[in-house]
């Protein structure tokens, strides 16, 4: 394996940190706050045990997304068997906020318990006072029991199945105890709104789902984005007054083609983009077809005086699953009428 100096990081290689350890921090997302940038991630170990959650949620800081200084664990995986979260539950995308109101630190991720496989489809939500932890785990809970959609945007996209059920059968059959969130990511709005956005109803469909005020739960008003078009691992952006999404295809931890979205307002209506990416990575020959070999996690703002956007992707390795790669391609929304996300052998940031 090739080792890198940090500010030489080149896309689907090692990535270290400022000790040299390749960066691990998977499924992850980016906090800005009072000037550094907090990557959270899952901490995964080697082989194919690193697919379930043995340590928990890694943080790294950087002052320049080059130079990554290792945190260490800002949520822990749980020795109590009886926890939700203990060790070798899957635990998944996991993203956080600061709360101004509350001036609170927020953790959300997709929580599958231990033993169950994928069939828990949760969401845990865990609380700080700093943004390096260490959180506390607040409890996991399947979200929205008991409401109903504000609205449902349908992809006008052809390859929509429903497998023989109605567009609303397993949102109808969760209604009680709520709905299904595996994939997830988290955005903050302008006005400090912030919304958790998850792969629902069996991975058919997205929900867009509005969190109270401070941020540590939901509020029943949700929308629900392209029933039957199978998005995983969302992400979201707001740029030039219209709200962008990037996500996958849904093919467990192989890659396939991306997807885009955009919208004049979260609550919609959402419109389906054609793939975004262009180019071909040289160390695996895969392209748009293949998203390069990744999967996204999450948009980047990265705050210079005239802020661009990041697409964060992960490059999974589940037979080794620590040896897995990122992929940081800058999103240019200036030259087609939709997103486009170009090949760069370099980091972009
Ligand atoms: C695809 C998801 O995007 C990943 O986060 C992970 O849940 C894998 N599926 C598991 O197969």
């Amino acid at each position: 394996m090739e080792t890198q100096r940090f500010g030489t990081f080149l896309n689907g290689e090692i990535w270290p940190d400022q000790q040299g350890v390749h960066i691990n921090a998977h499924g992850g997302g980016i906090l800005f706050h009072q000037g550094r940038y907090y990557w959270y991630g899952e901490h995964k170990v080697a082989g194919t045990a690193g697919n379930a959650a043995l340590v928990g949620v890694h943080v790294y800081s950087s002052p320049d997304l080059m130079a990554w200084k290792d945190e260490g664990i800002a949520l822990s995986v749980s020795e109590d068997p009886t926890s939700d979260i203990c060790k070798g539950c899957v635990l998944e995308r996991p993203k956080v906020l600061f709360n101004s109101r509350t001036g609170k630190f927020v953790l959300w991720f997709h929580l599958e318990l231990r033993g169950r496989g994928y069939e828990a489809a949760r969401c845990g939500v865990a609380v700080s006072d700093s943004p390096v932890g260490p959180f506390r785990f607040l409890g996991s809970l399947r979200p929205n029991a008991g409401a109903l959609p504000r609205a449902t945007h349908f992809s006008a996209n052809p390859d929509i199945e429903f497998d023989g059920h109605e567009q609303d059968y397993f949102l109808k059959r969760d209604l009680p105890g709520g709905q299904m969130a595996r994939d997830m990511s988290l955005f903050q709005d302008e006005d400090g709104t912030a919304y958790l956005i998850f792969a629902s109803e069996e991975n058919r469909t997205l929900h867009l789902s509005r969190l109270s005020d401070d941020y540590l739960a939901h509020t029943g008003d949700y929308v629900r984005i392209f029933p039957g078009r199978s998005n995983e691992a969302p992400a979201l952006c707001a740029v030039q007054g219209h709200y962008w999404m990037i996500t996958s295809g849904c093919t467990g931890w192989a890659p396939n083609p991306a997807r885009a979205a955009t919208a004049p307002s979260l609550t919609g209506p959402w419109t389906e983009l054609p793939n975004p990416c262009r180019g071909t990575n040289p160390a695996n020959g895969l392209g748009p077809e293949k998203t390069f070999g990744g999967q996204s996690t999450f948009i980047l703002r990265v705050e210079t005086p005239h802020p661009h956007y990041v697409a964060l992707f992960d490059l999974w390795r589940p037979d080794n699953a620590i040896d897995g790669r990122y992929i940081w391609l800058p999103i240019d929304f200036t030259s087609e009428s939709h997103p486009i996300v170009r090949w760069t052998d370099r980091q972009a940031i």
